[in-house]
């Protein structure tokens, strides 16, 4: 067992949702805020983050490297959270470099060193770098211990629920909650992140879980990781609308979508996981013209 280090504000508040609830016909809806996980900028990755650190630092390393997509909140939250360390951060990103709003902006205030990987692949753009590897999405059998406990949070803050509604991207986040909560209670939104997410999310609980047991809902990728679709815009401002509360294009906005679609029970906590700065750095918004 490893002692987690201690980044974030814990317990997030859990609020309940009631204009939403009634829109989508739900008995209950409340918003569990990790989205208000406190450091840079908040979101899902701090409680996994504060053991991958604790494994960084546990190593000797001075120096921690990341991957991910160019709005990364993973990436993002690695940069913060080795600022906060005094640790050295590189971030190995997809594709080739472009103009630094969102995340992107806020790796480069944290001070984190960004390598393109261009044409190369992202697991041996990695290998290059010398440091402590933080595994994509910060997802790793020991981190997903952060979701476990965010699971004891809720049972806590709300106790009677039907489901968790949770995006899916490299499972940790998931899995964390299953280990808690079981398979019955959470329900994955696949975001098209990993090419199999239930074989993912079963081998970060170690196999005690069959992927052929999880709930996960794998209708909402459309043209696959971070393409905008009607079902997104539309969720997104209907949050926006009803609650005032703002999601993101790529994780969030779809576990919205799922929602809105329906079936997943009466009673429901959504898990915002965070993720605005990815609004700001989306192609597809930034203008009147590609609002909703
Ligand atoms: C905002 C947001 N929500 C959800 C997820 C998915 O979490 P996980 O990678 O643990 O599946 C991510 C991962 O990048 C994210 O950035």
């Amino acid at each position: 067992m490893i002692e987690p280090i201690s980044l974030g504000s814990w317990p997030t508040p859990v609020e309940s949702a009631p204009r939403l609830g009634k829109r989508l016909g739900l008995d209950a809806l409340w918003f569990k805020r990790d989205d208000l996980s406190g450091l840079g900028g908040g979101g899902n990755k701090v409680r996994k983050l504060e053991y991958t650190c604790a494994q960084a630092v546990q190593s000797g390393a001075d120096t921690v490297i990341t991957s991910g997509g160019p709005q990364s909140n993973h990436a993002r939250l690695t940069a913060a959270a080795a600022a906060r360390l005094g640790l050295r951060c590189v971030l190995v990103l997809a594709g080739t470099d472009r103009e630094h709003r969102g995340n992107l902006l806020l790796d480069d205030l944290a001070g984190a060193e960004i390598r393109w990987a261009g044409d190369t692949p992202l697991a041996e753009a990695v290998e290059k770098e010398d440091g402590f590897v933080i595994p994509f999405g910060g997802s790793n059998p020991t981190s997903i211990a952060g979701y476990a406990a965010c699971a004891r949070e809720l049972k806590a803050q709300v106790g009677d629920f039907d489901a968790v509604v949770v995006a899916l991207g490299s499972g940790g986040t998931m899995a964390g909650l299953v280990a808690e909560l079981g398979p019955e209670r959470v329900v994955g939104v696949d975001t098209g992140a990993v090419g199999d997410p239930a074989a993912t999310v079963s081998a970060l609980l170690g196999g005690a879980v069959a992927a052929g047991d999880l709930r996960i809902d794998r209708g909402q990728v459309g043209a696959g990781y971070a393409a905008l679709t009607d079902a997104v815009r539309d969720a997104l401002a209907l949050a926006a609308r009803t609650e005032g509360i703002f999601l993101d294009p790529t994780y969030t906005g779809r576990a919205l979508a799922s929602l809105i679609a329906g079936g997943h029970g009466d009673r429901i906590v959504f898990l915002h996981t965070g993720g605005l700065p990815g609004l700001f750095g989306h192609p597809g918004y930034g203008t009147r013209a590609t609002a909703p």
